[in-house]
């Protein structure tokens, strides 16, 4: 329940838990409280007014006879409330008074009295024994029957100690549901707070297992709040770090694969250019074949410069350092000066090449790059296809100029098609240092100026049947 080492901690989660529970609980208490003996206080007072009201329409009722005034004096004299009434100008004239004595109380309120208002007030006064006490106060107007002018008021009052015992009668009431709904509120906090701190290290766990590098770790979650919600983002954070480290561990492979395929594919080469040089060096090769010698050493020289190159083309493409000069290409053009480029080969090889494009039909990309694009999906077609047909098409489409290069080859398994794009990716590595020079990276320049050009690339595949790539071209955006 408690973390191991909640000791450092400043204040731990559960008890920032607790304190908040509680302090709303008892907040939410104080003001019912409050709000309860206020309310009661109230009630109680308005109440005793109401009492005293009553009192004094009867004692109007009774037409102020004296004999009538004497015996409801009596009556309530005994439940302590004393009433005095009172002519118009404010002389006492009941109880009655020895006839020296001239009682006359004009209240501030007389003129409210006056205009039929009826007052009620409490005020502070001393009991017989000097302490001081509540007292609630009415005062009532009467009227003449006949004429219904001001005749006078009557006051009534009552000590309110009543209400006092009703009141501590509340607090202690209102004490014990406080003290009762707080050990409550307690237990109950705890267990919330129990549940949530609950949630919280389970959440921490895995975290410090990811941490580990355990990506397997997946928790359980049911949507319902935020926490909820944490984890089912915690499991889309642990699949994307899955991801990226199988990501790394399958670059890296492929950089080992590469390291290995560049040293082999380069130690051939500078053993060949090495022996002939020894070979010049000591005279040992023959003077006719002098000149094959050095043509050998500057193919293979030209095929290091080649893997170099071709390596630091994917780099620069890949870390933005190269600009785009995009026109609208007349696809026909671009289609005859590949074929020029590319003649010798398809002379050397078994396989017919076929161009085919509309004559007006033109391609928004920048002209080398596109050249560059098709020469290598054509470079593969030829080395991936024997006693074939090599089929370059563009056609124009409803958002672009798409073009195809389909060949009638070995063709590709699903599995080695996911994997084409990749940098050093060669799907069959025997077939390394044919003499086109595998070197892997062909599709991966492909794929970077594709993006480039913000055009697509598909390719459909299957094995013993042939392979054809598409492109799709946007049609120029006006800026
Ligand atoms: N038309 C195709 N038919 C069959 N397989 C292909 C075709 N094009 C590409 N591939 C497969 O995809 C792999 C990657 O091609 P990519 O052009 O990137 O490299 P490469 O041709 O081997 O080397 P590079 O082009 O750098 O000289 C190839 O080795 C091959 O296995
Ligand atoms: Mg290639």
């Amino acid at each position: 329940m408690i973390p191991e080492n909640w000791t450092k901690m400043k204040l731990p989660y559960f008890f920032q838990q607790l304190l908040g529970f509680l302090a709303v609980i008892i907040i939410l208490m104080t003001i019912t409280v409050v709000y309860l003996v206020h309310f009661g206080r109230h009630t109680a007072f308005g109440e005793i007014e109401r009492r005293l009201f009553g009192y004094a329409e009867s004692i109007v009722e009774q037409n102020l006879d004296s004999e009538e005034l004497d015996t409801i004096h009596e009556v309530l004299g005994k439940q302590g409330v004393s009433f005095y009434v009172f002519e118009e100008e404010g002389r006492l004239i009941y109880p009655e008074l020895p006839p020296h004595l001239e009682a006359r109380v004009v209240p501030e309120e007389f003129q409210q009295l006056e205009n039929g208002e009826r007052l009620a007030l409490t005020t502070e006064q001393e009991d017989m024994l000097g302490n001081p006490s509540e007292t609630a106060f009415i005062y009532m107007p009467y009227f003449r029957q006949s004429t219904e002018d001001f005749a006078g008021f009557i006051t009534v009052s009552a000590p309110i100690s009543q209400v006092d015992r009703q009141m501590s009668e509340l607090h202690g009431n209102v004490f014990d549901a406080f003290v009762l709904s707080t050990a409550v509120a307690i237990i109950m906090s705890i267990i919330f707070a129990h549940y949530q701190v609950k949630r919280v290290n389970r959440l921490r766990k895995a975290a410090h297992q990811v941490a580990e590098g355990e990506y397997t770790i997946q928790l359980e979650h049911k949507g319902r709040d935020e926490i909820d919600y944490l984890s089912k983002d915690f499991n889309r954070m642990v699949n994307a770090l899955k991801e990226t480290s199988e990501e790394v561990a399958r670059q890296e492979e492929r950089r080992k694969t590469f390291m290995q395929d560049a040293a082999h594919e380069m130690r051939t080469p500078l053993t060949t250019v090495n022996g002939l040089l020894e070979g010049l060096e000591y005279n040992v090769i023959p003077e006719e074949q002098k000149l094959r010698s050095i043509q050998l050493m500057r193919k293979e020289t030209r095929r290091l410069i080649r893997l170099v190159n071709e390596n630091m083309d994917y780099e620069n493409i890949r870390s933005n350092r190269i600009i785009l000069n995009k026109n609208n290409i007349p696809v026909t053009e671009i289609f005859e000066e590949i074929k020029e480029q590319l003649k010798e080969m398809v002379e050397d090889s078994t396989n017919t090449m076929t161009f085919e494009a509309a004559d007006d039909l033109s391609v928004y990309a920048d002209y080398d790059r596109l050249k560059q694009i098709l020469v290598n999906l054509i470079k593969n077609a030829m080395q991936f296809t024997t006693d074939g047909e090599i089929i370059i098409r563009g056609q124009r489409t409803h958002t672009g100029t798409r073009l195809s290069v389909i060949d009638t080859g070995i063709g590709m398994t699903e599995d080695e098609l996911r994997f084409i794009w990749d940098r050093y990716y060669k799907a069959d590595t025997s077939r390394v240092n044919t003499k086109y020079g595998e070197s892997g990276l062909g599709l991966a320049i492909v794929q970077q100026l594709i993006e480039m050009h913000q055009a697509t690339i598909d390719v459909d595949s299957e094995p013993n049947k042939g392979t054809s790539f598409h492109l799709d071209f946007p049609f120029k955006v006006s800026e």
